[in-house]
């Protein structure tokens, strides 16, 4: 069987990657972890499969990354720092996503036997990054402004243009996999209708952009927002869909399933109506 490897395995995303990679038993799957002795990263990983192998990476250590890739036919790079506030400096985004990233396919190159493809996780923030609000449907042929970007969107278009760099002789294609871009009350409107009848109470009214700007002063994951606050992006997913028949999830379903799934998994408390619906679910499966 062939070996992939998923780059920062116990991420949100690249956890999907891993199960669906297990799932399929097609492959041997090996993900890597900043440090094997976090637990907490690494128990989840270990209850997909007794058959994954886990290894230690570190995007800013280059010599970590030849022993991962060694004897991988296909690396999926998904590892890059995700910061929920904005950072007191955007090199600690963007240098361990463009090293790291540099560090990933250098390692692919230099593998023996040679990997065959590399899929790249950017981001669509590489795609509209710093242009949020602008009359455009965005699709791959669209770069985000590296001046008007904030550090995460930052982060990405470096790495992703060090990677098109790095590769520029190869082939190789952009896809953007955005399925619709929705307003944060869209979405709380879905789970509002969904969870208030369960006992939550979930916030729909919309902050006024004063009260949003005055909190960014002193909150920095409110700052993160603020460049982007009332500003529309469109983005076009065309091209995934006619090259690979690509089917999206609806956005529906995908909300409905994070707030399930925050309660399932004690983010959330379940209130007493929820666990009667569980309950009450659990009989009539039984
Ligand atoms: N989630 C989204 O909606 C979304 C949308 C567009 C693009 N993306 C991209 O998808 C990728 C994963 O996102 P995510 O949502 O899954 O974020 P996440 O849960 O924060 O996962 C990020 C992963 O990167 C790893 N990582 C960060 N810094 C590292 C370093 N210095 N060395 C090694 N590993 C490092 C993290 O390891 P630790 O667990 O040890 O911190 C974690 O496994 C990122 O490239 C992100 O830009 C995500």
């Amino acid at each position: 069987m062939t070996r992939v490897l998923v780059t920062g395995a116990s991420g949100f995303l690249a956890m999907h990657v891993v199960k669906q990679l297990v799932d399929s038993r097609e492959y041997i799957v090996r993900g890597t972890v900043r440090s094997l002795t976090n637990e907490k990263k690494v128990k989840p990983l270990k209850e997909l499969s007794s058959e994954l192998e886990l290894v230690e990476a570190d995007l800013t250590k280059k010599e970590s990354w030849i022993d991962a890739v060694k004897d991988c036919t296909y690396v999926i790079h998904v590892a890059s720092p995700f910061p929920a506030a904005t950072p007191r400096d955007e090199m600690e985004v963007i240098g361990p996503a463009v090293d790291g990233t540099k560090n990933v396919l250098e390692a692919c190159a230099k593998t023996k036997g040679g990997v065959k493809r590399v899929v790249l996780t950017s981001s669509c923030a590489a795609v509209y990054g710093g242009r949020a609000g602008e009359d455009h449907l965005f699709n791959e042929e669209d770069w985000a402004s590296e001046e008007e970007s904030i550090p995460y969107e930052k982060s990405k278009l470096m790495a992703e243009r060090a990677a098109w760099e790095l590769v520029k002789n190869l082939p190789g294609n952009r896809y953007v996999t955005v399925s619709v871009c929705l307003w944060w009350d869209d979405m709380a409107k879905i789970l509002d209708e969904e969870f208030r009848p369960l006992g939550y109470n979930v916030p729909t009214r919309v902050a006024p952009t004063f009260l949003l700007k005055i909190t960014s002063w002193f909150d920095p994951t409110v700052k993160m927002i603020i460049p982007v606050l009332n500003k529309e992006v469109r983005l076009d997913n065309k091209k995934i869909k006619e090259d690979f028949g690509f089917q999206f999830r609806d956005e529906k379903t995908t909300i409905l399933d994070m707030g399930y799934s925050l309660i399932d998994s004690g983010f959330i408390k379940a209130t007493p109506k929820y666990q009667e619906m569980k309950t009450q679910q659990s009989t009539a499966s039984n």
